[in-house]
Formats: structure tokens, C-alpha cells, sequence
């Protein structure tokens, strides 16, 4: 998958995503824009855009957005792989085979990206040839096909076995990407060993990581999980989602489980809307990315004690993502089952009975809050309209919130103007929602006037200039995207804003490639060329007081003012008065 940078870059020059997109979502002219009713969520008017400038859609609603790429992996349900073919053959550009270059040359999150991949091509090939592991899978009732169209794979019992497939065993990568470990005593060895091995996907079609389950089961734990790395964070991931997303958008739902293997047993019946969380609660972020495939998502957990605390945690952690377009419901399995033991004891038919009858969320709290608390007396209301209190203030949907408060005013018997008055304070409805607040903070706080240079280049290579490049000196993380930026732009002024984008994604990561996206459809197009000079002379001025500053430092250190003319002593007085 690791392709190089010049072709990507070359495929990315050569397509329109004006076209693409409009081949399968057709685009209505507005301005300098193009737009139409966003694929990626409901709405009746129109907020999904595609810039002709910038190479990119961007949907105002969802938050949906990226280049040609993304779009053929997202609308079309494609790999990574599967989008560049494609892409490739319509601009009649010949994909290079896979090729892997020096390993010191390239940067640190393709590295972990290839070191992944090549040992999720080892654990399955290492899966043919165990029969412990295939008895395994198939006593649990997977099939072939299951196991393949999950590339679940084996890590063998062992200490040294990926030495046979990396040249460079020793690699830090390696520890890096979790895949081996060091010792006290310095000795390298692999960190999976004797283990069922999950391999976990980006939505881009890459492994970047892998959950692993003991197959004897007198070991511990049951479960090892990748380590956090720069590619992955449990927060963000969810298991499955790669292969789940088609069926979540035709089914019109996401069910989130708590296992691999509950995502894998249900696939086996196939049922495919399925993800699983990583061992974690679920989090706003997975709620964030779910809500891109569909509006509604059903939680299934175990009947049991922990699953109940889950799901309690998993609500509390929806509550800010909820929008009045968004359904949250919860669905309890009986107790000692899980999703996966009870497809397999019941069938797909009864498991998607349990959730078409799951409970819409505000049942689900007023269920939970009232199992103990049967809402007779005056305390026992209070104490119910205390707990209740903090999960409504937390809710940003108007309409939604509304309604939940009407249902909590019949049940303790008040109207709502009593409601009002004793559950938070402030009219919610009043309150900007959640993204609003968002976008101004992020306008606000996050809009550096380095950030603010950076965006106007993206949107305007063309009038990078050499000299940009010493405006920013520091090792600040800001700093060093915006000197990216720059250098990228001085290669090529040809470079379009996507293929800038695919740049900056291989050295600095999604996140910021995300937050980048989502600043620039803040930044307007206007003058842009006035702009970036007025920003320019400030950034200079900034960085040359800076290095007065140093240099002044220096010399007074040396305690030898006298040098200095009045001018830069007035300065240096000036500046460490501040
Ligand atoms: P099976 O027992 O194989 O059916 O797995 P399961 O998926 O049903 O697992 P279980 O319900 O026990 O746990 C749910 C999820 O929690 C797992 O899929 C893991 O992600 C995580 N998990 C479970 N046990 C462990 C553990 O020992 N360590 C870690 N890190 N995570 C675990
Ligand atoms: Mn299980």
C-alpha cells in the first residue's frame, strides 16, 4: 500500500473531484462552489460543498470531508487501494507496483503503516498453517470466509517469530507499532505470541493495529491490544467500522458491541452493521464517526453488571453528540449472553427483533434512574430531577431536549415552566450548539497567525516565497507545518490543495489534516494575496524581534552593552519589560 509520494501527488494533480462527485451525487453550480443534500447524512437543504479550487468536499452539517480519495472510500464503500486503481485508470495513469524504499527515509507513521501491514500479511499466512488455530475458529462457529473477510490471522507461540519476516528485527519501529517489545536485558521479542490475532482498520483500508485473544485459555490476559501509537487511539477507533460501513448506511443502522468477537460472531450470521468499541467505553469521538454513516445507533451490551455500567458510561459519553437528527438506543441482552453467544444460541432473526424493540435513550435513563426510585415521595422526585439534571444540561439537540424535559415534567408531576425553573438555569435552546461553540473557539483560540499563514498558502501555493521559510524557526509543532507547507508549495505552484493534503497527512497525521479542513472553510477566498502580505510582514517583524531578543540576551549576558546603539537598547529595555 505504500505507493510514492510523486505518484499519489501526480494522481491527485490530474483528477477532478468536481467530477467524481458529481458522477454520483449531482452537483448544483452556487457561486465558485459546487453543492447538493449531503450522501453522508439526511438533510433537506443542501449544506454538502465541493470547492473546484481546493479539490475538496466539505459538508457544513456532518462535518463530512476530504479529497477525491476520501470520497471514493467513503461514498463508495473503496479501499485505499481500490480508490487509487480506480482513480489511476480513469486519468490514465499507470499504478506503480508497491514499493518500499529505504526504511531511514521515510517518515515515522508510514513506517509503523508497512511494519503492520507486512505482519498482518504474516499472521495470516501463519493462520493457514495452524491447525490449534483453525480448530479454534471453527469451534467457535467461524468459517473460512468469516476469518478471510475479517484477515483475522495467528500469531504462534514464541519469542522470535517476526525476526523470519523483518530484515531489521531490531527495528525501533517495530516497538514503535507494538509489535515486539525489549527486555531489561535488551532482548528483542515478539509481543504477540500464541494469540488470535484481530487486525484492527482505518476507514482508509490500512491495519493500524491489532487486538490479540489468547487461545489457551489458562493464560492471561485474554485479550492484548496494540499499544497507542501516532496511527492509533482507542478513543477514535472503532473495530470493524472498515467493513460494517456499507451495510450501517443500507441497514440505516450502527450497532455497537463490546467485543471482536461479538462483531466477528455476528458477521458469521451476517449481520454486518456491527462495531465493537476497543476495550474502552465508547466515546464522543466514535459517536462523531458513526454518525457520518447513519443517524441512529444501537448499543448492545451484556446483560450483566459490567454491561450495564458500560452502557451508563456510553450515554453520558453521547449526550454532546446528539443532535436532533441523531438516534441514540440502548439494547440489553439477556443475562450471561453476549452479542455473539446469543446469535448463535438464538439466530440473526431474534438478535434483530432485540434491536428493533431497544430502548430509545431517554427511556433508557428514566428506566435507570427509576429501578430504584419509584418517584412517590417529594424526596424521592428531587433526588430523581438531581440525577436527571446534569444528563439534560449536557444534551445540545433543541428539539430533543425539549421533549425529554416535558417527559421528566409529567413523571414527577410539574408543567414545564417549573421544569425550566429548577433544571438548569439556563434556557438550553438559547445556547449555540455544540459545533457553533466549536468553530468560533476554533477561529478563535486556534487561529494563530501562523495557522492563519498556513491556510492562506494552502489555498494559494502560488505565492509562497523562499524567505517564508525563516518566519518560522521554532520546533513548535506549528512552526514546522507551516515551514511544510511552504516547502511543499515552492516545489510545485502546480500542486492543488488535495495533493498538498496527502503531503502533510504523511508527516503530521489525519488529525491535523481534520482540523486544517475544517479551519479553511473558515477562511474565505477574498484578497487573499493582500492578506498574506499584511500576515507576512507581521510574521517577519515577529521573528526578527525574536532573534533580537536572542542576540540582545547573548550580549547582555556577555555584560557588554556598551556595543549596542540607542536603538537597540531601547529595544532591549522594551522587551524585557514585557
Ligand atoms: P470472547 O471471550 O473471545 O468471546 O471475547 P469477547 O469479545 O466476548 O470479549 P469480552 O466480552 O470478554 O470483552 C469485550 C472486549 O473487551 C474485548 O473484545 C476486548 O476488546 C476487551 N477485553 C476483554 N478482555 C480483555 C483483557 O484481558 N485485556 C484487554 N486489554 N482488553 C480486554
Ligand atoms: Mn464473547
Amino acid at each position: 500500500m505504500a505507493f510514492p509520494e510523486s505518484f499519489t501527488l501526480e494522481l491527485l494533480n490530474r483528477t477532478d473531484i468536481v467530477d467524481i462527485v458529481d458522477k454520483r451525487v449531482p452537483l448544483k453550480k452556487k457561486g465558485s462552489e459546487y453543492s447538493a443534500n449531503c450522501p453522508f447524512h439526511q438533510e433537506k437543504t443542501p449544506s454538502f460543498t465541493v470547492s473546484p479550487s481546493k479539490q475538496f468536499y466539505h459538508c457544513f452539517g456532518c462535518g463530512a470531508h476530504g479529497n477525491a480519495i476520501g470520497f471514493l472510500i467513503e461514498h463508495d464503500g473503496l479501499t485505499f487501494l481500490d480508490a487509487i486503481n480506480y482513480l489511476a485508470s480513469s486519468v490514465g495513469l499507470e499504478v506503480p507496483k508497491s514499493n518500499f524504499q529505504s526504511p531511514e527515509k521515510k517518515q515515522q507513521s508510514s513506517n509503523l503503516l508497512e511494519a503492520l501491514n507486512i505482519a498482518n500479511i504474516y499472521y495470516k499466512s501463519q493462520l493457514k498453517k495452524s491447525r490449534l488455530a483453525i480448530n479454534y475458529l471453527k469451534d467457535r462457529g467461524l468459517s473460512g470466509k468469516t476469518a478471510k473477510d475479517f484477515s483475522i490471522g495467528y500469531a504462534p507461540d514464541g519469542y522470535e517469530n517476526l525476526k523470519s519476516t523483518f530484515k531489521n528485527y531490531q527495528d525501533e519501529t517495530l516497538i514503535k507499532a507494538g509489535l515486539t517489545d525489549k527486555s531489561d536485558n535488551g532482548k528483542y521479542y515478539d509481543r504477540f505470541r500464541g494469540r488470535i490475532m484481530f487486525p484492527i482498520y482505518n476507514t482508509k483500508g490500512d491495519v493500524i493495529g491489532f487486538g490479540g485473544r489468547v487461545i489457551d485459555s489458562e493464560k492471561t490476559p485474554k485479550y492484548y491490544n496494540s499499544p497507542e501509537t501516532p496511527l492509533f487511539q482507542k478513543k477514535y477507533e472503532l473495530y470493524g467500522l472498515l467493513t460494517s460501513r456499507k451495510a450501517i448506511h443500507d441497514e440505516g443502522y450502527a450497532i455497537v458491541v463490546e467485543g471482536y468477537m461479538d462483531v466477528v460472531g455476528l458477521a458469521q450470521f451476517e449481520i454486518r452493521n456491527v462495531v465493537a468499541t476497543l476495550g474502552t467505553a465508547t466515546t464522543e469521538f466514535h459517536i462523531q464517526k458513526l454518525i457520518r454513516y447513519t443517524s441512529e445507533i444501537v448499543f448492545c451490551f451484556d446483560g450483566d453488571r459490567a454491561g450495564k455500567s458500560a452502557a451508563w458510561k456510553a450515554m453520558n459519553n453521547s449526550l454532546s453528540s446528539i443532535t436532533d437528527s441523531v438516534q441514540l438506543k440502548f439494547l440489553f441482552l439477556p443475562s450471561k449472553h453476549d452479542p455473539d453467544s446469543y446469535v448463535r444460541e438464538k439466530s440473526a432473526k431474534d438478535f434483530q427483533n432485540l434491536a428493533r424493540q431497544a430502548l430509545p435513550l431517554t427511556e433508557y435513563v428514566i428506566k435507570y434512574l427509576t429501578t430504584d426510585n419509584d418517584l412517590v415521595s417529594q424526596e424521592s422526585k428531587v433526588k430523581f430531577l438531581n440525577n436527571i439534571e446534569p444528563i439534560i444540561m449536557k444534551i445540545n439537540a433543541p428539539k430533543f431536549s425539549l421533549l425529554f424535559k416535558k417527559r421528566i415534567a409529567e413523571l414527577v408531576n410539574l408543567d414545564m415552566s417549573e421544569i425550566n425553573q429548577v433544571i438548569g438555569k439556563v434556557n438550553k435552546q438559547k445556547l449555540p450548539t455544540r459545533q457553533k461553540v466549536n468553530n468560533k473557539i476554533q477561529r478563535k483560540i486556534l487561529m494563530s497567525s501562523t495557522r492563519k499563514f498556513s491556510l492562506l498558502i494552502i489555498l494559494n501555493p502560488g505565492l509562497a516565497k523562499k524567505e517564508d521559510l525563516h518566519m518560522f524557526q521554532s520546533d513548535l509543532h506549528e512552526a514546522k507545518l507551516a515551514n511544510a507547507i511552504i516547502e511543499i508549495s515552492l516545489k510545485d505552484t502546480e500542486y492543488n490543495m488535495a495533493s498538498i493534503f496527502h503531503f502533510l497527512s504523511n508527516r503530521f497525521g489525519e488529525k491535523v489534516i481534520e482540523e486544517l479542513n475544517s479551519q479553511l472553510a473558515t477562511v474565505g477566498e477574498m484578497n487573499c494575496e493582500l492578506e498574506i502580505d499584511a500576515l507576512r510582514t507581521n510574521l517577519k517583524n515577529k521573528q526578527s524581534a525574536i532573534e533580537k531578543k536572542n542576540t540582545l540576551n547573548q550580549i547582555e549576558k556577555k555584560g557588554n552593552t556598551n556595543l549596542l546603539s540607542d536603538e537597540d537598547k531601547d529595544f532591549l529595555r522594551n522587551i524585557t519589560k514585557r
